[in-house]
């Protein structure tokens, strides 16, 4: 069992969250093992192994550490990197550089080298400059690199609007115009410089209803007709991002199943119809991989109840470490940990320490009555958490841990103030 109370305590993972944040301190990411394990194979049952010729490419942007990354590639996963420096950070950590699918809509000169460079397995080309500035690195190098194109399918999904990336008016992909997709394939086709395999798409993140991935699936398929029609060219490859659904509070985060079972069958019907050879098929599960295997453990500090107005209870953390309530008014669940089992009769607005008044994790959570050095758990924070912490005030970002059934490892050491420092320089004319 992933959350336990025992003796008044929360247990994550098998391990205690009061000894937890006694061995390192809060606040603290802490991060199951287990259940990042259980995604991975849920995924291989119910996809990796059902349907041959597909891959699932974890996108790390959702939480990117060699050791977590070490771990999806033990689990048999490829990995979608955005930027230089989750590329570099994957071939560290040792990633094979052939699962390795490079995204995102402003690839610069030097990322894209870098990526040629490595070798990596595919570059998913997101306009109509990417591609002469890759042909011309790769041209410089003697290498030939495999390439998708991102295309918008216009399709409005269903779920915040910083992230929904479907539509049309997107700064994500190339849009559907005739007289500017298909020149674009015919030129990816005629090059001596990348292996054109076919596109990609994304319709958006968080996403609980799988009609947006059929929408978007059968404008592609028509691109993949249109495609064979006008080039007489199968597309061998059709990537159809990620965006599965979890649970912060209480939604029903659907299964694998629920999404993929239907687009696979539309597909497999589709190469039926056409008389065609099913393309591989990828998927980038990013969210769903890590978010409820992430626990954050603060301490209680300051508590203000003004008086017929509301009650603020103050952590040693807060938008710096997890920015998405300030962000997308992202809602979450908390519970005091070491009083696990006391009736939650309080209603307390848990905010952070940042000189914000926005700085506000959880609003209106029922809880005991909170006192100074309690220890707070919010649950489902594992994914956008860490990978947008900032040092906004100067804060350090908190350290990381990996638990599995009762045992911990530190995989981030938390900043230190000198860490802080590391990169800030005082010039000659400021000695
Ligand atoms: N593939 C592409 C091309 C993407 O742009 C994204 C997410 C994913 C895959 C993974 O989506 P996921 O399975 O994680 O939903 N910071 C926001 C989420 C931004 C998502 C950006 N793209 C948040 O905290 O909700």
């Amino acid at each position: 069992m992933l959350n336990e109370v025992r003796d008044n305590t929360l247990y994550f993972d098998g391990c205690s969250t009061v000894e937890l944040a006694r061995q390192y301190g809060t606040p603290l990411y802490v991060f199951s093992e287990s259940e990042i394990v259980r995604r991975c194979s849920e995924l291989r049952r119910c996809f990796l192994t059902v349907w041959p010729n597909t891959r699932a490419a974890y996108a790390c942007k959702a939480f990117c550490t060699p050791a977590m990354l070490r771990l999806v590639q033990r689990e048999g996963l490829c990995i979608d990197v955005v930027s230089g420096g989750e590329l570099y950070t994957a071939i560290q950590a040792g990633f094979p550089a052939e699962r390795i699918e490079f995204n995102g809509n402003n690839k610069l000169r030097a990322e894209l080298e870098l990526a040629v460079d490595y070798g990596i397995g595919r570059v998913i080309l997101d306009g109509l400059q990417e591609l002469p500035l890759l042909e011309e690195i790769c041209a410089a190098r003697g290498k030939r690199m495999n390439v998708l194109y991102r295309v918008t399918p216009g399709i409005q999904a269903d779920s915040h609007d910083y992230i929904v990336t479907g539509r049309k008016d997107s700064k994500f992909g190339i849009p559907l115009d005739d007289d500017v997709l298909y020149p674009a394939v015919r030129a990816a086709l005629d090059s001596k410089w990348v292996n054109f395999l076919g596109f990609h798409f994304h319709v958006g993140s968080q996403l609980f209803d799988n009609a947006p991935y059929l929408a978007a699936l059968e404008v592609v398929l028509g691109l993949v007709r249109e495609v064979r029609r006008r080039f007489g060219h199968t597309v061998a490859e059709l990537n159809l991002g990620g965006g599965f659904g979890v649970t912060y509070t209480d939604e029903a985060r659907p299964p694998y199943a629920y999404f993929l079972d239907p687009l696979m069958a539309r597909l497999e019907a589709f190469c039926q119809d056409e008389g065609m050879t099913r393309p591989a098929v990828v998927i980038e599960p990013g969210r769903s991989i890590v978010a409820e295997a992430g626990l954050s453990l603060y301490t209680v500090g300051s508590i203000k109840d003004i008086r017929g107005v509301r009650k603020y209870v103050s952590v040693d953390g807060g938008m710096t470490d997890n920015i998405r309530p300030s962000l997308y008014g992202a809602v979450y669940r908390g519970l005091l940990a070491n009083r696990a089992e006391e009736a939650s009769t309080d209603t307390a607005t848990i905010c952070g320490k940042c000189c914000e008044s926005g700085d506000i994790l959880i609003r209106d959570a029922r809880i005991p009555p909170a006192r100074p050095g309690d220890l707070l758990a919010v649950f489902s924070t594992g994914a956008y958490g860490f990978s947008m912490a900032s040092n906004y005030n100067s804060s350090p970002i908190p350290a990381v841990v990996l638990v599995k059934e009762g045992r911990s490892e530190l995989i981030v050491r938390r900043q230190s103030y000198a860490d802080l420092l590391a990169t800030a320089v005082i010039p000659e004319s400021l000695q």
